[in-house]
């Protein structure tokens, strides 16, 4: 037995964003919120006006939402939701990376369930959402495929990611028009970050023969357009393949959760403020290491699906695979932009345990869920991810 949730539709192709208002209206809704963070609102990118055109041409009412920057908060949300109420939103149009996406996904619960707490949303057997159309301009996080969404609860500093099959998008579009003017050290780390779920998810303890169609699907696109799409921003065919490759990572993971590169991930990147991908990716080769022997044939597998040799014991293949990491890690500069936020290791290092209390803490709120931990084929203690934080220490402290 397995469950595989998706979006409903799938839109793909350059210029697929023009048929947003025919789309709108499959959803039954005539107003929509726009929700877009403010560096793509504003001049010179505008992606705002080329939605809004879109939309009143349809005939659809819009209000937009984009008071808001960075990896989205509680706080963004309940502003978000207020914006959704003044408008009546009966849909939710997403337009930008993961966090519009994320921002997106709360309003979609909290503008129709006010009295609802964020703790309380996994545990529903029916969510009443609004349908969202997730439009991703970065590739990425695979939101616009997930039931998931992240948010940073700003009084514990701390990042929540509660689940839910009703939050997955009813459309996605994938229109890699709208992710060519991503400047390229977020390519590299969005990017990272999709091959990190497609390879989290393959190699999680929930992995079922569905999710690993999507998992190996992605883990080869990127295998062939990461590179291309990072040496050219505006390689229009590469962005195509990323955007579908996220995707594909996305309904992986979704279904079959992320491991520990994510659970202390979110921990390093609450709290130095580190944005998504680059948090998981600079963690991502100690971590394959770590769990390296207990999942020995599936890392071959990834490492096959990357492109190297498939006659090499299973073994050396696995090994292939974590130093095909660290090759591109070393390729998109990760080193360097770790260490922009990582200026102090003495003082990194000094918050190492709080770094990892908040990497376990997902099994202490959902001890049977996807939390990353219990769901490692090598199950980590505090103390294995004590080592993997200073290794990441160490690694920081060569550049
Ligand atoms: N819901 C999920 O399933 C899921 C999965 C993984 C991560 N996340 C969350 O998603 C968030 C990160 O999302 P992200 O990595 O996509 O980054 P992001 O949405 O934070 O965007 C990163 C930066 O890139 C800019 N940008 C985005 N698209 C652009 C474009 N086409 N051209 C120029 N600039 C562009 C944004 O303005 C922003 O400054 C985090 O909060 C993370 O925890 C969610
Ligand atoms: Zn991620």
């Amino acid at each position: 037995m397995a469950t595989l949730c998706i979006p409903g539709r799938l839109e793909t192709g350059a210029g697929s964003l023009n048929k947003l208002a025919s789309l709108v209206a499959t959803q039954g809704a005539s107003k929509v919120l726009i929700v877009m963070d403010s560096f793509l609102a504003r001049e010179p990118l505008n992606v705002a006006r080329k939605v809004g055109d879109i939309l009143k041409e349809g005939n659809i009412e819009f209000g937009l939402f984009s008071e808001f920057a960075g990896e989205p908060t509680t706080i963004d949300v309940d502003n978000a939701v207020q914006k959704a109420k003044e408008v009546n939103a009966q849909c939710i149009v997403a337009v930008g990376g993961g966090s519009a996406l994320d921002i997106a996904k709360a309003v979609s619960v909290f503008s129709i369930n006010p009295d609802i707490k964020w703790n309380e949303i996994v545990q529903k057997d029916y969510l009443r959402c609004i349908p969202i159309i997730a439009i991703p301009t970065t590739a990425g996080t695979g939101s616009e495929a997930t039931k998931i969404m992240v948010i940073t609860n700003t009084e514990t500093n701390s990042k929540m990611n509660p689940g839910h099959p009703e939050l997955t998008p009813k459309v996605a579009i994938l229109d890699p028009e709208l992710s060519v003017s991503l400047p390229q050290n977020f390519t590299a780390f969005t990017g990272m970050d999709a091959l990190c779920h497609a390879m989290e998810g393959y190699v999680s303890i929930r992995a079922t023969n569905l999710t690993d169609f999507y998992a190996l699907e992605s883990i080869k696109i990127c295998g062939e357009a990461l590179s291309l799409v990072y040496e050219n921003g505006a390689d229009i065919d590469a962005r195509q393949k990323m955007l579908l490759a996220s995707y594909y990572a996305g309904v992986a993971f979704s279904n079959a959760s992320t491991n520990l590169a994510h659970a202390a991930g979110r921990a390093l990147g609450a709290k130095f403020h580190i944005p998504h991908g680059l948090s998981v990716t600079v963690l991502l080769p100690f971590v394959m290491s770590f769990g390296l022997e207990a999942a020995q044939e599936r890392y071959a597998n990834v490492a096959v699906a990357l492109g190297a040799d498939n006659s090499l014991e299973e073994g050396k293949l696995a090994k292939e695979a974590v130093r095909i990491i660290e090759e591109y890690n070393d390729k998109f500069m990760i080193w360097d932009a770790a260490k922009k936020y990582i200026t102090n290791t003495d003082e990194f290092r000094s918050s190492i345990p709080a770094l990892v209390e908040d990497a376990m803490m997902g099994v202490k709120l959902n001890p049977k869920g996807n939390n990353g931990i219990i769901t490692n084929r090598k199950i980590p203690t505090e103390d294995d991810v004590k080592v993997i934080f200073e290794q990441l220490a160490d690694r920081v402290d060569m550049v």
